[in-house]
């Protein structure tokens, strides 16, 4: 069993990590700061299981200001996935959290990890490092040409990582996340917001014409390819993974599949398209389904059921603005 830290320990992906881990007999340390971009009250209900169990240990604290000596010197293996996520946020002026969130975070995990002599760091990337797709499925070879300031420092967080790896042979494993979604889904993502509105009988808001296509990740899947990423010993410098689930839909799909399980025609509104969303995104997870033995196992209906049951059971609605 491995002392394991998750950073973003709050967060959507993050605690769902947490719990696979305690799980899994592993003695882990939950890193979080409780950024505003959502509710605390939100994220502490996301790892209020892990709190009490007697294998989790919770720091409250900021990867910016933490003596991350301190924090690393103790565990063996780290899972990154501290963050500011976000496409649309990311422009303009906000674009200095994303360096410091993404990027400053990152930077400072890792010299610390050089310095201790980590046996594994696996950080949470983004389909977002792609950019407009050409039609297809893209693989890791696939050249990178983020759309966003978002996507812009998810890459440069990925190419520090493979600076430390080659210069301070950290041992990392890269991540790329395709659109995830289940319990705990941040609220202003579009299928947390989807099921908030039909609940409480308003329009249901889609950027843009709702014809853009989004490969959809069961938050299970990123886990199980997460857990795999950290027991893996990665060989030579760090490589990147794509992490799809499998099955892509239309953003039109998505609000009709919302409508069908809950029994509910829904009105739909359209507002502006969003900067920097790509009109598709497509994975080919082959390099994964390889390598890490990643096979994604909940299909698209079966996923947007257990999120709408979960809201339904008073989780999540309706606390949307
Ligand atoms: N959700 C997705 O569809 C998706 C897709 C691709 C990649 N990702 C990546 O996965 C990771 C997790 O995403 P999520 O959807 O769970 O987001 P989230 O916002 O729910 O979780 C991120 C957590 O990181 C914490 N955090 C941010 N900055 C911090 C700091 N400086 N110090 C300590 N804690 C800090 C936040 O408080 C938050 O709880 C992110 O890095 C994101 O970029 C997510």
């Amino acid at each position: 069993m491995s002392r394991i830290l998750v950073t973003g320990a709050a967060g959507f992906i993050g605690s769902h990590l947490v719990d696979r881990l305690l799980e899994a007999g592993h003695e882990v340390t939950g890193l979080d700061c409780f950024t505003d971009y959502y509710s605390r009250e939100t994220k502490q209900q996301n790892i209020s299981r892990a709190v009490v169990h007697e294998r989790f240990r919770f720091i409250e604290g900021d990867l910016l200001r933490l003596d991350l000596d301190e924090v690393i010197g103790v565990v063996d293996e780290v899972a990154h996935l501290a963050g500011e996520p976000g496409v649309r946020t990311s422009w303009g002026e906000r674009f200095a959290i994303y360096t410091e969130r993404n990027v400053q975070t990152t930077q400072r995990l890792l010299e610390a990890a050089a310095r201790n002599g980590l046996e594994r760091f696996v950080y949470a990337s983004s389909s977002s490092v792609y950019g407009p797709d050409d039609g297809g499925p893209v693989d890791e070879e696939t050249p990178c040409r983020p759309a966003s300031p978002y996507g812009l420092s998810k890459l440069a967080a990925e190419e520090l990582v493979r600076l430390y790896g080659r210069e301070h042979d950290v041992p990392a494993t890269i991540l790329r996340y395709f659109t995830v979604y289940g319990p705990r889904q941040r609220p202003e993502m579009a299928l947390s917001r989807f099921i908030s509105l039909a609940y409480q009988g308003e329009p249901v808001e889609v950027f843009g014409d709702g014809s853009q296509m989004r490969e959809m990740t069961y938050v299970s899947d990123i886990v199980e390819a997460t857990v795999a990423a950290l027991a893996m010993q990665p060989q030579g410098l760090p490589r990147a993974y794509n992490v799809g689930g499998g099955t892509r839909t239309t953003v039109r799909n998505l609000v009709r599949l919302v409508g069908e399980i809950m029994g509910e025609r829904l009105e739909v509104g359209h507002g502006p398209p969003v900067s920097g969303d790509v009109r598709s995104t497509w994975a080919d997870s082959g390099r994964a389904a390889r390598e890490l033995g990643y096979e994604p196992g909940v299909a698209l209906e079966k996923g947007i059921e257990a999120q709408i049951r979960w809201a339904l059971a008073g989780h999540r609605v309706p606390s949307i603005a």
